[in-house]
């Protein structure tokens, strides 16, 4: 592995393959605005630590909005128009989320893009997120567009094989990652968050991961 990049200004972009790249800064404008619509849906629909299917408690806390929600216990991976814990619907995207996510794909070169998901991760400092494809959805062209607010993460972007070699991107507050098209179904993950202090988001990473799920 190696550091794809040092520390680019926000307003550039990198490259990560032929339609996937990272959009540097582009949710700094909106990110109050994206914070206070976390509260919202965390106050509706609390994070928890979802069980694998294979038994084990994920580090990262998750929490949905959207028409469909990512969910995860003993029978399986799946999206579920329902949040289990609460029997109600998800609360529904944001405009500013829905605004800031087609704004980005658009930029990243997926014109209309109308997400009908949005996974909220939590990572506390010393959480990773383990390499994996999302392949949940029906929609496995249209990107995945993922926004990261908080403490500093290293996102680790592969190939289409767990063992390909991955790069190391790092991911400042603001940053906004977009991969679709014939890169949708690249592996990724997330090296542990180191600890530390964020001005405004405190000891924590949050991140969004926009889907379009059906
Ligand atoms: C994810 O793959 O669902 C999250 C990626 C991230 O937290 O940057
Ligand atoms: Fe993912």
């Amino acid at each position: 592995m190696h550091d794809l990049f040092a520390d680019p200004a926000p307003g550039r972009r990198t490259a990560l393959g032929p339609q996937a790249c990272v959009l540097h800064g582009f949710a700094l404008a909106d990110a109050d605005a994206l914070l206070a619509g976390i509260a919202a849906i965390a106050a509706q629909a609390p994070f928890r630590h979802l069980v694998t299917p294979g038994g084990h408690v994920m580090q990262v806390a998750m929490t949905n909005c959207g028409t469909h929600g990512w969910c995860s216990d003993r029978r399986g991976y799946r999206y579920d128009r329902i949040d289990p814990q609460s029997g109600r619907p998800w609360p529904p995207l944001p405009p500013v989320f829905l605004q800031l996510a087609a704004d980005a794909a658009r930029e990243a070169g997926f014109d209309g893009y109308v997400p009908d998901a949005c996974l909220v991760n939590r990572y506390a400092p010393g959480t990773r997120l383990s390499l994996h494809q999302d392949r949940d959805e029906d929609d496995r062209v249209a990107p995945i567009v993922s926004v990261s607010l908080g403490l500093p993460a290293t996102f680790l972007f592969g190939g289409f094989a767990r063992g390909d070699r991955t790069v190391r991107v790092p991911l400042q507050h603001g940053d906004v990652v977009a991969w679709g098209g014939v890169d949708r179904m690249r592996f990724h993950g997330v090296l542990p968050v180191r600890p530390g202090q964020h001005e405004t988001v405190g000891a924590q990473r949050l991140n969004l991961t926009f889907r379009k799920v059906r």
